[in-house]
């Protein structure tokens, strides 16, 4: 357990208040001078805390089968130990893969490694994530998401193409990652078996709390980078604050007047529209400033952002001129940001949690737990000793929970339980889990496979049926899986794959709050009555019409990259389609089809109007409103399914789509005749 490893004396302010003074700037200390511009690659790589280590580790690792490394966030593990490992010759049989939670990291590291090693992408250095393929034969280092990884083992249950896997940031526990981490494991034990290419496992983790890894990897041992850290003085509010982009605006501008320019913040928060939301105030407030507050420029940094907007972190800010990073938790371990003198923690991140009950999956912001809050005070003593502002109390901190509770102990386990089952895993509740899901949570997700006849019951054994074994080809969540193969029936499977499509990528939207109202009033012309997916489903069918003319989208808010992608997952979705024989055709004009043919995948997350004017979620009887974002907004639906839950204020549904009773019955009628005479009672 990472507790206090930096001994703070803690200390408390006030955000606005005089109370909170930091006064241990000296100006132009240890910090890279800016504008001198980067060194020379080869230098970088030698200046890593890792380079001193190397002979040791090569030593280690070509010895050991299984090995946990832990070091700091920017020691080099990623972006080293690849290139180590196959310089010394270490699983030169076969391909090195490196898993990352995160696509934007899969992809930006295999960027820098290719730029390391001086040659383009795809050829010796690669990456795959979902819906996109850059590697060659000849590539040897493979940067893949855990996703990707565990796909490949439908195929591959040993691995074979693989002599090295790393599982890189084991410490966030990603539903992923933990599921690799039992498949994995079993592959290495079979291949050892059977008198195969050994296959050598190494878990990376930025943070101490490894001893569950070591055990579960038959007590692998730890190997320790040294680190840099430096030491980091510790600020708690005196008061509980009630809002906490509040207290970060305070925050900042306090850090500003008084701090150097070339000490950069970082700030924790939770989600995109919050980033960009107060991204836009900071930047407003910094024009009206006194001169003698300099320039600042502000940077936002979440996963869905374009990976050419989040190299911008990475570049030093102009001379005399502050750098203000408003980041997700990506900032905690992923992406190391040099420069950051002041951490802020708002001490909240969004993340799933899962009601095993009802079976729904809710998003919510939710408080850190104490590890993360570590972590993210390390942010500001990469090279310096640094300041890190918790807005909460020391008290409230200290009924944080100790660790980030496993993804896979949080959510929906449909997808898992599919996966496991189309790998051949026979007896899923008793897999080998590193931390096992709560047997609620398996159940829960076996009984909406069952749903949707995907597994059934057969002599007190749960199989998976032929409509299963189909909807696992698809890397996708079993609903739009269901919807994906139901489409036939409907004569609307150009539809449903445009809308599985658009649903598989980044917003297509581009809203700019500062011209909402002309954002308005152009996407009139796409608004469908039957909601959110049918909306989406205008706007791309409008955008094909015009070949993705730039300008056009330009004109009518709508993200031309994003568009492109959704372009390329319907290729591949329709290609997996021919592949099962499926007939596709177009449904036209009569969009009820596709959404008759959407009620039958998303049934579970459907919603019903009460006489109050409100909606319960009828799967789990609790009460839910439509978001403001939804066309839907105004309007009072009977009956809809939407894709997600969003708890802020109140539980919000997300993406909504009109359905009738009649099809919900349809899809699944023995579930709704008890769910829609219990919402009657
Ligand atoms: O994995 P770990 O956090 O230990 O470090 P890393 O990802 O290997 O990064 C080591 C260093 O490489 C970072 O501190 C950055 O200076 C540099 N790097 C970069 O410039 N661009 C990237 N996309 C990744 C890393
Ligand atoms: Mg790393």
């Amino acid at each position: 357990m990472p507790h206090d490893p930096y001994h703070p004396p803690a200390k408390k302010f006030k955000p606005g208040s005089a109370f909170f003074r930091p006064d241990k700037h000296k100006p132009g200390m240890l910090l890279p001078k800016k504008g001198s511009g980067p060194a020379p690659i080869e230098v970088q790589r030698k200046r890593l805390p890792i380079y001193q280590a190397k002979p040791q580790l090569l030593n280690q690792l070509r010895q050991l089968p299984s090995a946990i490394l832990i070091g700091e966030t920017g020691s080099g593990k990623t972006t080293q130990i690849p290139q180590y490992l196959y310089e010394a010759g270490i699983g030169r049989q076969g391909v090195i893969a490196v898993t990352q939670p995160r696509r934007v990291a899969a992809i930006s590291l295999a960027g820098r490694v290719a730029e390391e090693k001086r040659t383009p992408l795809g050829k010796l250095v690669g990456y795959t994530v979902r819906f996109e393929d850059v590697t060659s034969s000849e590539t040897k280092l493979k940067f893949m998401t855990d996703g990707m990884l565990l796909r490949e083992a439908i195929g591959d249950p040993l691995m074979l193409r693989y002599t090295v896997v790393v599982l890189d940031e084991a410490h966030e526990r990603t539903m992923h990652t933990d599921v690799l981490f039992g498949v994995v494991k079993t592959a290495q034990r079979r291949r050892r078996e059977l008198n195969k290419v050994p296959l050598k496992v190494i878990v990376m983790s930025a943070t101490m709390d490894v001893d569950l890894f070591a055990e579960y990897f038959n007590k692998s041992p730890v190997l320790y980078l040294e680190g840099r850290q430096h030491p980091i003085q510790i600020y708690y509010t005196k008061q509980p604050q009630s809002d906490y982009l509040q207290a970060a605006l305070v925050t900042i501008f306090q850090i500003h007047q008084e701090a150097p320019a070339s000490h950069d913040i970082l700030v924790f928060m939770t989600g995109q529209e919050e980033i960009e939301a107060l991204a836009r105030t900071c930047r407003d407030i910094s024009k009206h400033l006194p001169d003698s507050c300099g320039p600042m420029v502000v940077i936002a940094l979440y996963a869905s952002l374009p990976p050419a907007q989040q190299l911008r972190v990475f570049q030093p800010a102009p001379k005399g001129c502050r750098k203000v990073i408003l980041s997700t938790n990506i900032a905690e371990t992923s992406v190391t940001i040099s420069g950051i003198k002041y951490v802020i923690d708002t001490g909240m991140v969004k993340s799933k949690r899962f009601n095993p009950d009802s079976g729904l999956e809710i998003l919510a912001v939710q408080r850190v737990s104490k590890a993360q809050a570590w972590q993210r005070a390390g942010r500001a003593g990469r090279e310096d000793s640094g300041l890190c502002y918790r807005l909460y109390t020391e008290d409230e901190f200290d009924k944080l929970i100790p660790m980030t509770v496993p993804e896979i102990q949080r959510c929906n386990l449909a997808s898992v339980i599919l996966h496991l089952m189309a790998l051949g895993i026979p007896d899923v509740m008793n897999f080998d889990f590193m931390s096992k899901p709560l047997p609620e949570a398996i159940h829960s997700a076996v009984v909406q496979l069952e749903l949707l006849g995907a597994l059934e019951k057969k002599e007190q054994q749960v199989i998976l049926t032929a409509l299963g074994k189909k909807m696992a080809n698809f890397p996708l969540e079993p609903r739009y899986a269901k919807a994906i193969l139901l489409s036939p029936d409907f004569s609307c499977s150009e539809e449903v794959l445009g809308i599985v499509s658009l649903l598989s990528v980044d917003t297509v939207l581009y809203n700019p709050p500062a011209r909402r109202d002309e954002v308005l009033a152009v996407r009139r012309k796409f608004t469908s009555s039957e909601g959110d997916h049918m909306t989406l489903l205008n706007i791309y069918r409008a955008f094909k019409k015009v070949s993705g003319n730039k300008e056009w989208c330009r004109e009518n808010f709508v993200n031309s990259r994003n568009m492109g992608l959704v372009k390329a997952v319907q290729a591949q979705l329709r290609e997996i389609c021919l592949k099962l024989n499926m007939k596709l055709e177009s449904c036209g004009s009569d969009t009820a089809s596709v959404r008759r043919c959407l009620a039958h995948g998303m049934f579970v997350n459907a919603a019903e109007l009460q006489p109050d004017g409100t909606y319960i979620a009828l799967d789990s009887h609790q009460s839910v409103a439509i978001h403001p974002s939804s066309v839907l907004f105004q309007a009072k639906p009977a009956y809809v399914v939407f894709n997600e839950l969003l708890h802020t204020s109140r539980c919000y549904m997300r993406d909504l789509c009109l359905v009738d009773a009649e099809w919900l019955v349809d899809a699944a009628p023995e579930y709704f005749s008890r769910k829609l005479r219990h919402s009657k009672s």
